[in-house]
């Protein structure tokens, strides 16, 4: 079971340059993933791509054995469940509720397990406290977790989270924690796409990093983190801790604080 992308190539229409060129790469279910690159690297034309809401100019998106080509952009929402960074983006109900159960409804499930669907969300997401509130009156920070409701309510085996830490407090934080060990323990794959580097370090083994139209770089967290040529081509900066770490000299490939405190 997994995502595989094969010569991807994509151009936005009436583009003269390609925003994706000739991509592939496989992304197994239960594995956690994140995608990391400076803005305009391709990082959600990649992710919109492979959830079918762009088709590919050329190339494959196989999901599960699955061609995308062949499928509607619900069908395959239904696989890959992809949270927008921006909220606003992904609601259209005036109401909680009517949100989350939208999809459940067009996809016609019982009515009692739309029930227990949207129940088990709204706990997991935190936002059963905002069920009356208009959801665009709910603080901006809190309305991302109707949007992660409203897909993890899809149950997808794939779910795509995009910069999920952006504008996140202590709560929110908290919150995408819970949010992803429920994913983990049902075996789920969690991508992310991140500008938080403490919060990718600390959480994703698999680091993809992307530049000049593709992937620079795919692998352990330790070992892209301490890549400098690969980091400084993409323009992004490891954790804090492998800063210090790797200014000090010190080995080990430390990735947080508590194994810097450790180290020295
Ligand atoms: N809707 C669009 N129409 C045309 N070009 C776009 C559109 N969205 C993004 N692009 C271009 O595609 C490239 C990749 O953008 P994007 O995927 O948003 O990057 P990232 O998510 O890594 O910041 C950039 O050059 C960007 O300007
Ligand atoms: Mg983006």
């Amino acid at each position: 079971m997994a995502i595989e992308v094969k010569d991807l190539t994509f151009a936005y229409p009436k583009s003269n340059n390609n925003a994706l060129e000739h991509i592939s790469v496989i992304i197994e279910k239960g594995e956690k993933v994140a995608i990391i690159g400076q803005n305009g690297a391709g990082k959600s034309t990649m992710v919109k791509t492979i959830d079918n809401i762009y088709k590919p100019t050329t190339g494959q998106i196989i999901i599960d054995g699955k061609d995308t080509a062949k499928m509607t952009t619900a069908q395959t929402a239904k696989m890959v469940g992809y949270v927008f960074q921006n909220p606003n983006d992904q609601i259209f109900n005036d109401n909680v509720v009517k949100e989350i159960e939208y999809v459940l409804r067009y996809w016609k499930l019982p009515e009692e397990e739309i029930i227990k669907r949207r129940e088990e969300v709204l706990d997991i997401t935190g936002i059963r406290p905002y069920i009356d509130i208009h959801p665009f009156d709910i603080p901006l920070p809190i309305r991302k977790f109707l949007t992660v409701a409203v897909v993890l309510a899809v149950d997808p085996d794939y779910v795509i989270l995009d910069e999920p830490t952006a504008g996140q407090d202590n709560w929110g934080r908290n919150q995408l924690k819970i949010v992803m060990d429920y994913l983990q323990a049902k075996g789920k794959a969690i991508i992310t796409i991140s500008h938080d580097m403490e919060f990718v370090a600390e959480n994703f083994d698999r680091v993809i990093v992307m530049a000049h139209k593709n992937i620079i770089a795919d692998d352990d967290r330790r070992k892209i983190f301490y890549q400098q040529d690969i980091l400084k081509d993409a323009k992004v900066k490891p954790p804090v801790s492998a800063q210090i770490a790797q200014a000090l000299g010190l080995s080990g490939n430390i990735l947080n604080m508590d194994e810097l405190v450790r180290a020295l």
